[in-house]
C-alpha cells in the first residue's frame, strides 16, 4: 500500500508560509511576521467566541455608543479588546486605531515600529443571525522614530504607505486573507488542529462580472449617476447580491467578479464606511489581486485622511466593473452638453 495514499499532506500552515516569504527579504527582522501572527492568533480566538456566541450570553448589544454613534454589540466590544490584547503583548505594534475607540490606543510598546487600524468586527447587524462577520486590519510602518508613543501623523497616512492589509471573514468556514504588497493569499481555518492553512494561493480577481452589490433600500437617496449606475446594471442582468457584511460581500465579489458599493448618499455625504479601517485595507488587496478601488473618483488609497474616523464612499471590485462606474458617476458632474 503507498502510505502517501494512507497520509495525504495537510498543506502549508500559515506560520510557515509568513517564515517562508520572510526568508525572501534577508535583511526582514520578522518583526511583520510576529505581527501577522499576532493577528491570527486573536483571530482564531475571536472565531471561537463568535461560533459559540449563540449558546452563551455575548450575541446582541452591549448597551454602548461607539465614537460613530452606532450601537455596539458585546461581540464588537469583546472582538475589540482579543485584537488589541494580542497586538500590545506582541509588541511590535506602538499605537492601534480601531473604529471601536474614539482616540489612538498607545500600546506602551514605544520600540514598536508599526502602527494598526482596525475594525475589529464588522458587519454587526448580522451577528445575531448567524450570517457572515469579519474583521479588517490595515498595517503601517510608523513615521516618527521609536523610543516614544506613536503620533497622530503615524496614525493618518495615506492608504498607499500600508505595508500589509488583510481581513478574516467568519463565516462558512473561517478564512484569513492578506496581503504585504507582493499579490493576494488566503488561508482556511482547520479548527480542529487550530491552524490557518494556505487554500487560496495568489488570488487574482476577474477583470469583469455580474454581480453588484449595494444597499438598494437607500436607493431614494443616491445621486443622479448612482441611479443611472443601477439601471444599467439592471439593463444588463447583473444580479445583486447584499450580505450587509463588507468583508463577505468583498470576499464573494473578489473571488466570483462584482463590484461592492456604498455611494455617498444625500444623507451621508461621505457614503458610511471608514476610511482607515474598511475602505484603505480593501482597496490594498483588491488592487493587489487586479482589481481596482476608489471613491467613485479618486484612487481610494491616495485620498488624504483628515480625522481618524473619516468616512468614505467606496467603490470596489472587478477593474471594468469600477470603471464603469466611474463614467456614470462623472457624467453627473460633467456640465450639460449646450447645442449651437
Ligand atoms: P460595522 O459593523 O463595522 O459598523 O460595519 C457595517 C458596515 C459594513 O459591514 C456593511 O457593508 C455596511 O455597514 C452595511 O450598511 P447598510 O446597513 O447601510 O447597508
Ligand atoms: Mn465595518
Ligand atoms: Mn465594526
Amino acid at each position: 500500500m503507498d502510505h502517501n495514499k494512507l497520509a495525504l499532506p495537510v498543506g502549508t500552515t500559515l506560520d510557515r508560509f509568513i517564515m517562508r516569504k520572510q526568508e525572501d527579504f534577508p535583511y526582514a527582522t520578522g518583526e511583520l511576521s510576529q505581527l501577522l501572527r499576532d493577528i491570527a492568533l486573536a483571530a482564531k480566538i475571536v472565531n471561537r467566541e463568535i461560533n459559540r456566541s449563540g449558546l452563551i450570553d455575548i450575541a446582541g448589544a452591549y448597551g454602548n455608543r461607539n465614537v460613530q454613534g452606532e450601537e455596539q454589540q458585546k461581540l464588537d466590544v469583546i472582538a475589540n479588546i482579543r485584537f488589541i490584547r494580542a497586538l500590545r503583548n506582541g509588541g511590535e505594534v506602538c499605537t492601534i486605531i480601531s473604529e471601536e475607540d474614539e482616540e489612538m490606543i498607545q500600546t506602551g510598546n514605544c520600540q514598536g515600529k508599526y502602527v494598526v487600524a482596525i475594525d475589529p468586527l464588522d458587519g454587526s447587524s448580522n451577528i445575531d443571525v448567524n450570517v457572515s462577520i469579519g474583521t479588517i486590519f490595515s498595517i503601517y510602518r510608523r513615521i516618527s522614530a521609536t523610543g516614544c508613543e506613536g503620533t497622530l501623523e503615524d496614525c493618518l497616512q495615506t492608504g498607499t504607505h500600508q505595508v500589509a492589509a488583510g481581513y478574516v471573514i467568519y463565516g462558512s468556514s473561517t478564512m484569513l486573507v492578506y496581503t504585504t504588497g507582493n499579490g493576494v493569499n488566503g488561508f482556511t481555518y482547520e479548527p480542529s488542529l487550530g491552524e490557518f492553512f494556505l487554500s487560496h494561493p495568489q488570488i487574482t480577481t476577474p477583470k469583469s462580472g455580474a454581480i453588484y452589490s449595494v444597499n438598494e433600500g437607500s436607493s431614494e437617496h443616491f445621486s443622479e449617476g448612482m441611479t443611472a449606475y443601477i439601471a444599467y446594471c439592471k439593463q444588463n442582468n447583473y444580479s445583486a447580491r447584499y450580505i450587509g457584511s463588507l468583508v463577505a460581500d468583498f470576499h464573494r465579489n473578489l473571488l466570483k467578479g462584482g463590484i461592492y458599493i456604498y455611494p455617498a448618499t444625500k444623507k451621508a455625504p461621505q457614503g458610511k464606511l471608514r476610511l482607515m479601517y474598511e475602505c484603505n485595507a480593501l482597496a490594498f488587496i483588491v488592487e493587489q489581486a487586479g482589481g481596482k478601488s476608489s471613491n467613485g473618483r479618486t484612487r481610494t488609497m491616495e485620498q488624504e485622511p483628515v480625522g481618524l474616523h473619516d468616512r468614505s464612499p467606496l467603490f470596489i471590485g472587478s477593474t471594468e466593473l469600477v470603471n464603469k462606474a466611474e463614467e456614470f458617476m462623472a457624467k453627473e458632474h460633467a456640465p450639460e452638453a449646450t447645442t449651437a
